[in-house]
Parts: structure tokens; sequence; C-alpha cells
């Protein structure tokens, strides 16, 4: 049994999806143990808590540094011994001594087809920059920021007349879709790093670039 641990800041509705994922059965040999929050008022604390999953604030307000944070968090995630660790929604930038120690156990989830738009605000600047096609993102996490292996991507259309809120709402949709899958395919063991690159044995092509409003 594959144990994860997922870090919230916020909604939570990524940490939501993948909980139900693994109720479902959906993420193979795996159960999430613990929960954490960088702020006492992430509203996803009460639907962990809802789940019967242990949560935690580690609070970085209380915390000179990020250095320091980062001990803190580190400590704490270590007491429930992850195999896995899923950023869902979590704003802080780790330090590298965070992502070297959970290296090719740490991923993320973007709502940006990276490289393009790394960062904040990547709904606002996708309709700024006129593209046609937008998405998200799952990858392994890096000290480079928003750049690390490429697990799996899901591309949605931009149609005329978005705005932030509803090309959100389509990208969104996306990412509760590939991040079960992406976890799954690190539980079953599926995932091979190789510099940038991510082989997943098994990977159909529907799996990545599935834009479902196209079809
Ligand atoms: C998601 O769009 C995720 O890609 C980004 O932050 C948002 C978090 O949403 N990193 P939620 O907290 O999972 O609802």
């Amino acid at each position: 049994m594959k144990r994860i641990v997922i870090l919230i800041s916020g909604r939570g509705s990524n940490m939501e999806r993948l909980i139900r994922a693994e109720r479902q059965g959906e993420l193979a040999q795996a159960q999430v143990v613990a929960i954490f929050a960088n702020r006492a008022n992430a509203q996803g604390l009460a639907h962990a808590a809802a789940a019967n999953i242990p949560a935690f604030v580690v609070d970085h307000e209380n915390h000179p540094d990020r250095e320091s944070f980062d001990a803190a968090l580190i400590a704490a995630i270590d007491r429930h011994q992850p195999d896995l660790l899923l950023l869902a929604g979590f704003m802080r930038i780790l330090s590298a001594g965070f992502t070297r120690r959970y290296a090719g156990r740490l991923m993320n989830i973007h709502p940006s087809l990276l490289p393009a738009f790394p960062g904040l605000h990547t709904h606002r600047r996708a309709l700024e920059a006129g593209v046609r096609l937008h998405g998200c993102t799952v990858h392994f996490v890096t000290p480079a920021l928003d750049h690390g292996p490429i697990i799996l991507q899901a591309a949605v259309p931009v149609l005329d007349g978005d705005d932030e809120e509803t090309l959100a709402a389509r990208v969104l949709r996306e990412e509760h879709r590939i991040y079960p899958l992406a976890v799954r395919w690190f539980v079953e063991g599926r995932l091979r790093i190789t510099g940038q690159r991510v082989e997943a044995r098994g990977r159909q092509q529907e799996d990545a670039l599935y834009a479902p409003c196209f079809v």
C-alpha cells in the first residue's frame, strides 16, 4: 500500500477529487494518510476532516523564513512516511532542499500547458496571450519552479467569449481527470524519469492531450 500525503492552501477541489479516487479504488493500492495546509483557513481542511483523514496546519506565518518553514513541514510530513507527496493548490514556493528530499515522489498540478505560463494567474495570461489551446499539467517537482518532468497534460480549447472564470472551470474539470490518473500510474510503478522526460508504461495516446470539448 503506497502512502500518500496531500498539501493544500485553499479550496482543495483537487484534494477532494484525489480522496474520492482513492475511496473508489481509482488509485490502485494507495491510501491518503494525511493532509497538510499552510493556512488554518484553507477550506479544504473541512473536507479532509469529513473524510476522516488526519489534517494538520503548518502555518508559514509562524516561521521567519522559507528554510525554517520547510524544515517544520518536512518533520511533520515525515511522521506519516509518505511514498508520494502531492501538491494540490499548495501556494508556497518550496526550497531546493525540500524538493530534493522528495525527488521522484513529489508531484504538482499546474493550471496551464507547461512550459507555457508557469507561475500565477495562468488563465488570465492565456487569455491575454490569445492562445487557442490551454490546459493543465501534472509534473514531478524539482527546484526549478513549474519546470519539472511532465507526466500528463490535458488541453482544452479557449472559446470566443471566455473569461477567466469560464476558462478556469474548463481546465479544472481536466485537472480532476488527469491528477488521479497520474497518481495511479505512479502507484502502479509505471513511471520512469529520464532527464526531463517521463516514460509511462502502457500510456495511451488518448490519456494525454485529450480535449473533450472537441468530441
Ligand atoms: C488548481 O487550479 C491547481 O492547478 C492550482 O491551484 C488550483 C487549486 O485548486 N495549482 P483546488 O484548491 O485544488 O480547488
